[in-house]
């Protein structure tokens, strides 16, 4: 292993989010436009290029690696990458490799997920009723996605469902949807939506249910422990004593965890993000393919995590958005 990667504000960087395709078979309306124009193919890194990204990453301290998009399961091939990381799990190096889906695909690639060595799936449902399923994906349906989620039990996934929290969308679904989780041994994390894209001002603040009065409305059902575990995302999480999950809460409004950040993006053009929050980015498609050595990729990917900011400047406080960006959320994979 190379010198690992460590930020102005000494923070280590052990977690790489890769996206391997902006496009996506859904258009959650706070991700993505409905009419989205997706990249030409020779923009993308192809899958060696995102193989030797990654595996430069690993040899300079990355630990865990979530590839997400987009969604990464409708990128042509994508399991021969999988395939291909399976050998930075198997040398010890990589302690995790994982994905974020929209569950559509799940049905066909549960089995050989957990093949390459996949052991933790989160999946993307924000209701569990068929309308508001399909009006808030806009083109997905929730029966493809129940079918994928039984798919990736049956092939010993654990499975954490990612539930963006919005205001009355889906309030009245907290205690069903942790007591359905719950029932299936999976574990939930829920999202303050954040003002990315395209969505104008006053809906995004419309649509805002702060994890705070969520928390408050748990408890009101269920006795909650604090857990300081951490699964090395940005999650916080408790277990409800009733049942013995753990939900978790993803709160970049109410309680900014920019601190302990040990994260970088990268898109699939070959971006790097070191910020969810900001815009700055730097490309690393260009050192890659500049030479056969990963020596230029190396030293751009130094000088990349040189400048990563401190944190977001997201705040939905006096009743304005501060902070928003234009970028769409399927840009960098969230
Ligand atoms: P675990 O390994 O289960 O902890 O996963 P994770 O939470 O790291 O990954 P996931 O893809 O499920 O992330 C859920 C969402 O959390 C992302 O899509 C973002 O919306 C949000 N998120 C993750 N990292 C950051 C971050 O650094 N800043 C902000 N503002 N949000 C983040
Ligand atoms: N705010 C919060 N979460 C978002 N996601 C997508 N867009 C947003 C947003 N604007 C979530 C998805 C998925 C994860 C990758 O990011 O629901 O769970
Ligand atoms: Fe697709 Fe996920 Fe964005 Fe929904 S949130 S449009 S499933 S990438």
């Amino acid at each position: 292993m190379t010198a690992p990667l460590i930020d102005p504000f000494q923070r280590a960087i052990s977690y790489l989010r890769v996206s391997v395709t902006d496009r996506c078979d859904f258009r959650c309306v706070y991700c993505m436009a409905e009419n989205m124009t997706f990249l030409p193919k020779k923009e993308l890194l192809t899958l060696e290029e995102l193989d030797r990204m990654c595996s430069a990453f690993v040899r300079m301290g990355v630990q865990k690696l979530r590839i997400t998009g987009g969604e990464p399961l409708v990128r042509r091939d994508i399991m021969t990458f999988f395939r291909s990381m399976k050998r930075h799990l198997d040398s010890g190096e990589l302690r995790e490799l994982t994905l974020t889906t929209n569950g559509s695909q799940l049905e066909r690639f549960a089995g050989e997920l957990a093949d390459c060595g996949v052991r933790r799936i989160n999946v993307s449902m924000d209701t569990m009723n068929e309308q508001k399923f399909a009006d808030i994906t806009r083109w997905g349906r929730l029966p493809q996605v129940m079918r994928g989620l039984d798919a990736a039990r049956e092939a010993g996934l654990r499975i954490k469902i990612n539930a963006v929290a919005l205001k009355g969308f889906n309030e009245d679904e907290l205690i069903p949807m942790a007591e359905w989780c719950a029932e299936r041994d999976m574990d939930m994390t829920w999202i303050e939506v954040m003002p990315m894209g395209d969505l104008g001002n006053e809906d995004r603040l419309d649509q805002y249910w702060s994890l705070k009065d969520l928390r408050a409305r748990l408890a009101e059902r269920y006795a909650l422990t604090d857990l300081s575990e951490s699964t090395g995302g940005p999650a916080r999480y408790v277990r409800l004593e009733e049942t013995g999950q753990k939900i978790g809460f993803i709160t970049p409004l109410t309680h900014n965890f920019c601190e302990s950040c040990n994260r970088v993006r990268i898109t699939c053009t070959g971006q790097i993000y070191t910020c969810l929050g900001q815009e700055g980015m730097s490309d690393l498609r260009g050192p890659l393919r500049s030479s056969e050595s990963d020596m230029p990729l190396e030293n751009a990917i130094r000088g990349a995590i040189a400048l990563k900011p401190k944190g977001h400047d997201f705040d939905y406080s006096r009743q304005e958005i501060s902070g928003q960006m234009s970028r769409h959320m399927s840009h960098t994979g969230g």
